[in-house]
Order: structure tokens, then sequence, then C-alpha cells
């Protein structure tokens, strides 16, 4: 049995000694890829360990000082030390996904340990942060031998402070990455996508002031759009700082001072140009507290609703969207770069696009910054997907950890107008709390923006479908994702669709599609080819015409994904084919129906 098989069905059994949850770090610091420092990218070296040898004894307990993770060194040449990552060990790049680095590795799940040697000068008072972008799913870091800490969830950042354990010379960073599906987990054990495992993101070794500027949000004004207002926290021994918050351009500025706990709230005048698709304005925003300087380029708009209509900067806005997952344009694997990220949405924005749904997890950072910067309005989401045990205070504390996580970071970006907290979960009164709650703590988060989930269709009677989750009543938009004529009959179906809601809110389509070979080609009545794909697309752009209620139409997918799930030889081959881009870029013909439908929005 090769060695794939074989970790492939070790995959499902999570040794209880590694989910013991130790204290979640601290919510990263703010725009901590512009902060001072030194990025950790490159080549790191690595051992496959599917039984966990590094971190569980032959009792499976821990070893007490951490086993790999300890950095043990053969002190002589009879010493035989087994846990440790010799210099010759096989090399993996940061960031990146293990799956696409090395066919062995494409179906892996379980443990990869990662090690990385470097040298850095500390400086007298400053302070080292060890900043993670993601890690899929569990990590636990070591420096130095020192257990630092372990996140879970794959798809937000995390740091550890490293002030009193960095050395000058000879630092060895080591990280055990877990990546094992797991039923308490979120998302579960099944995925409409490939669980890439890893380091998928930056690593970056972040130096700061003693005190420092740790976070700050700042956003127009709710109800006085000539002002902007938000707060400001710093994080050090000097709590007590007078901070200034800038906006150069518009000559306009702020000096607070934090209270004893280094916060402290703000507001004042500002005439700015406002941030919107047609014109994505940003500002460069520019943060002071003693010694740090902190520097940012921030969008400043409004986003809201009035009753069945979504309002951006008053104006009432019809969402032109299509879903993105973080696959990656013609290599595939996990998107890393702002150069992915920029083909992705360029590929959007070719489409007609005005809005992306980034699907179905927090996407790298700098997809959010490029919409920032391409005026692309976005739904952000937290990867509570499907079925998750509702029941489970731990799946909820993850949840809920992984939705402040998305928050905190993405807070200050002018295009994420929406959090999502949930895709196509069965109804269900536990579900209904968990979801609830969810719902409750986005909006204690952050009151700038909606909340929003993807509902699943309901029928009413065999022609009419009623949006009319009982979720809806906690959200500011309800989602909604149907697959008429795909999964849900024939095409011609929806010609025969009535829709109705008893929400008076927005209904945003958060999901449509079909699927299509790139290239393969027959009559509009044979699956998969592109002629019936795009048979679907006229059907579906006729219906979205009928429904009076209708606020936005996001489209499954922009591009073709890897997914377990997609068996199908020849066609799917381990690859969702609902696109409209195929990999390599190509369009279906559906591409051309859609983008006229969201073309036609601007005449
Ligand atoms: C679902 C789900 C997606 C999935 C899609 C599909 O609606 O939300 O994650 O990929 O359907 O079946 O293609």
């Amino acid at each position: 049995m090769e060695i794939a098989t074989a970790l492939r069905t070790a995959a499902i059994v999570v040794s209880t000694a590694l989910l013991v949850p130790a204290a979640a770090p601290v919510l990263p610091m703010q725009n901590a890829p512009s902060r001072a420092g030194m990025s950790l990218n490159g080549s790191w070296t690595t051992l496959v360990d599917p039984y966990n040898f590094g971190y569980l004894d032959y009792h499976d307990q821990p070893y007490p000082d951490g086993g790999i993770g300890a950095n043990r060194i053969p002190k002589s040449k009879s010493d035989h030390e087994e846990l440790g990552i010799p210099n010759t060990s096989p090399l993996l790049n940061v960031p990146g996904d293990w799956n696409t680095q090395r066919a062995d590795l494409m179906l892996y799940e379980g443990t990869l340990w990662y090690k990385r040697e470097f040298d850095y000068a500390p400086r007298p008072g400053r302070r080292l942060f060890l900043w993670f972008g993601a890690a899929n799913y569990q990590a636990v870091a070591f420096l130095n031998g020192k257990k630092l800490g372990e996140h879970q969830g794959g798809f937000t950042p995390f740091q550890f402070e490293v002030t009193d354990v960095v050395k000058e010379h000879g630092n060895a960073l080591i990280v055990m990455v877990n990546n094992q599906r797991r039923p308490e987990g979120v998302p579960a054990t099944q995925t409409d996508w490939w669980n890439y495992g890893g380091l998928t993101r930056d690593v970056r070794l972040l130096d700061v002031p003693q005190t420092f500027l740790e976070d700050y949000s700042i956003q127009i004004q709710k109800g006085a759009p000539g002002r902007v207002a938000g707060w400001v926290r710093v994080n050090g021994p000097q709590s007590r700082q007078t901070v200034t918050v800038r906006v150069p351009e518009a000559g306009a500025s702020v000096q607070v001072a934090t209270d004893e706990q280094g916060f402290a709230r703000f507001a004042f005048p500002a005439t700015l140009t406002l941030w919107e698709p047609e014109r994505p304005k940003l500002y460069d925003v520019v943060l002071e507290a003693g010694p740090d300087r902190v520097a940012d380029r921030i969008g400043f708009r409004t986003v809201e609703t009035a009753g069945q209509r979504i309002l951006v900067n008053g104006k009432p806005v019809f969402l032109r969207g299509v879903s993105i997952h973080a696959e990656a344009p013609f290599r595939g694997g996990r998107v890393f770069s702002e150069a992915e990220a920029r083909t992705l949405l360029t590929w959007a924005r070719d489409l007609g696009c005005n809005f992306v749904r980034l699907a179905h997890y927090p996407h790298d950072e700098a997809m959010v910054r490029v919409a920032d910067e391409m005026g692309l309005l976005v739904w952000a989401e937290t990867p509570v997907y499907w079925a998750i045990q509702w029941e489970n205070p731990a799946t909820y504390a993850s949840a809920e950890r992984q939705l402040a996580e998305m928050i905190a970071r993405d807070k200050n970006r002018a295009s994420v107008i929406l959090w999502s907290v949930a895709n196509e979960t069965p109804l269900g009164d536990v579900r209904l709390k968990f979801l609830s709650s969810l719902v409750a703590k986005a909006h204690e988060l952050d009151s700038s923006r909606l909340v929003t989930a993807a509902t699943l269709t309901h029928y009413t009677d065999d022609r009419t479908i009623a949006v009319d989750d009982p979720l809806g009543q906690y959200l500011d938009v309800l989602g909604c994702n149907e697959y008429i004529g795909w999964y849900d009959g024939t095409p011609d179906k929806l010609d025969r669709i009535a829709w109705k809601t008893p929400y008076n809110k927005p209904v945003v389509l958060s999901e449509f599609g079909a699927g299509a070979l790139a290239g393969y080609h027959g009559d509009d009545e044979t699956a998969w080819t592109e002629e019936y794909q795009a048979n679907i697309y006229r059907h579906q752009v006729a219906m979205f015409q009928r429904i009076p209620f209708l606020q936005g139409t996001v489209a499954w997918i922009l591009m073709d994904f890897r997914s377990p799930r997609r068996p199908v030889p020849h066609i799917q081959d381990y690859f969702n084919r609902k696109g409209l881009y195929s990999i390599r870029g190509e369009k279906k013909q559906a591409f051309y129906i859609l983008r006229d439908f969201y073309l036609s929005f601007k005449q």
C-alpha cells in the first residue's frame, strides 16, 4: 500500500492529544504586512509525520518538551536522535500548500513539520512577533525549542510574541501543521474544495516599538457623512499615549489620548471623495503614537439597507457578482500572492462584475486590498459550511473565533460590505441558535457592515420558491443558493419558477450555475458541454428579471477549482467544472451570457 493510501486512510483519526485547545493567541495586530521586520518566506525543511510521531509518544501522549518542536540536535556521532528535522530534509516553499508542491502529498491529510532557521538582531526597546497569514488547519509553533502556542482555523492570521525568545544567530522556528478534517471542525469533514494543507500564506517576524499601535478602525461616522470616526488601541507599557490620526490628502486630522487600557475613540470632520465601485477612491491614513507610525490605504463609504434595497453611499446598488475560490489560476493550489488575486479579480471585472463572493472562507488579505483598489464590492465568509456540530461548544468557539479574526483583519477594507456567517446549512433549532449567535457577534464586532448567510431554497409548491429561512429574521441581507436546471430539474424549469419572500430585506442569489468542460462542445442538451451550461445561464438570466425583490446575483463560480467530490474521469478529474473560466483562463460560452446581462446594467 503506497504511502499516500496509508496516509489517506489515516485521515479522520485525529489523536485526542492533538486537540488539547491551548489558550487562543491574541488577535493579530492590524495591517501586519506593513510593519517593520523580516519575511520568513522561502524554502523550509520539512518532515511528513502521518502518525504524529514528532508530537506524541507511543502511548499517544504529547512529549513533555514538545518532541520535534524542542529542536533536539544530535550531540555526538553516536547520538541517534530521531525526533528532529535535519537540514537535509525535503524542502517545501512557504507560503504554499503542500499538496500542489509534491505529487505524493496531493491527497495528504495529516501532520507535516516545517523548520526555518534565521538570524535577527533584536534592537533594544523593541518587541518581536511571529506572524502567520494562515496555516491550514491546526498549527503549533515552537521557537528555539520553546512552545509559543497554537492556532486552529485554516484561513485567518495569528501571531505569537517572541521578544524574549529571539537570539541574534541560529534561531530555529519549527511549526507543526495538521490539516486532518475533523467532525468538530469549522469546516467539518465534507467540503466541495480541496483541503490544501500547510503554511499557505506569508510568515513574517514583526518588529515594533515597546508600545505600539496594535489595532484601529476608521470609517465614515454613522449618520454623519462629513465626518470620520473610529478607535485605536496601543499595546505596551506606555498605554496612556497621544495618538494622531491623519488623512493628509483631505487636510484632516485629530489627536486623542488613550486610556489606561491603551484605548481611545475619535471622530473628526473630513471632506472626502467617497469610495464606490465606479470611483474606488483610497486615501492614505497615517496613525502615529510615540515612536510608532502605521500607514494604511483606506476608502470611505457607507453601506446600509433600506427595505429590500442595498445602499452604498445612500445609492441603491444591484450586486453583479461571481463567487471565487482561493484557487490559483493556471498552477492550481491555494492563492497566496497579490498577482494571483489581481488576475482573478480582473477576470471578474471582465465579466462585468461590481461584486465578488469570496467563498467559503477568508481569502488572503491581498484579495480584499486589491478589491479596494479595483472597486469591487466583497462578500466575506467564515467557513461554517454545510453540516457542522451545532451542539458542540468547541465548534461554536472555533466558528466565532474565525469570524472575529476575519472581521479584525478586514474591518478597514471599504470593499467588504457583507460578513457571511454560513453556507447551505440544514434547518433546525440548534443550528438557528448557533447561527443567530454568530450574527449577533458580527453585529457586535462591526456595526458598520451588513451580515448575511447563503441559505437553501424552499419550495412552497412545485413552482414557487420561498426565501424564508428562519435565520432571515436575524440577517440584514438574505443570500439564497439555487441550481435550478442543474441539480434541480431541467433548464426549462427556470421559465416556470416564481419567487417570494416574507422578509422586507434585500435578497441576493448567492449561487447559481452549471458545469461544463472548457472546449467540450455539443448540443445544449448534452451535459458537460459549454452549450449546456450556456443554455442554463440563458434561462437563469431570464428568470432573474422576473424576481421583483432581487438585489443581486452571484454566479457559481468564476473559475474551475479542485475538489475531492468531483471524480468524474475525463470531465471533472477532481475539478468542479462550474467555472465560467477554465483554470487556464479560457472563457466558456456562459461567460458571455452573464457578461452581456451584467453590462446591460451599465446602459
Ligand atoms: C454548493 C456549495 C458550493 C459547491 C456548489 C456545487 O452550493 O455551496 O460550495 O461547490 O454547490 O455544487 O458546485
